[in-house]
């Protein structure tokens, strides 16, 4: 399992155990963490499931695929550190992963 940190734009933690080889947003999804929307259910194709990785993490939660890039120009307030977290596989390696949410997935 990973421990993967959720942290709403109010400040709220979630920290959640994550199984490996589901995704980022996945692991918000099915626990009920709320502030990804996951449109199109992790298609790379809706932008609504964007976080901002924390800085610590963004080499080890891997490259954006030009896909992905290409999506994230959809979401509001992008910053270096953006990611859709459908893309991002959770590995033993991710444990310890600290993610912060936007205000609004629209
Ligand atoms: S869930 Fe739609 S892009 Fe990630």
């Amino acid at each position: 399992m990973a421990k993967i940190t959720y942290i709403q734009f109010d400040g709220s933690e979630h920290v959640q155990d994550v199984k490996p080889g589901l995704s980022v947003m996945e692991g918000a999804v099915k626990n009920n963490i709320p502030g990804i929307d996951a449109d199109c259910g992790g298609a790379c194709a809706c932008a609504t499931c964007h976080v901002y990785v924390d800085e610590a993490w963004v080499a080890r939660a891997g490259e954006k695929s030009a896909m992905e890039e290409s999506m994230l120009d959809f979401a509001e307030n992008v910053e270096a550190n953006s990611r859709l977290s459908c893309q991002i596989k959770v590995t033993e390696e991710l444990d310890g992963l600290i993610e912060r949410l936007p205000e609004s997935q629209h």
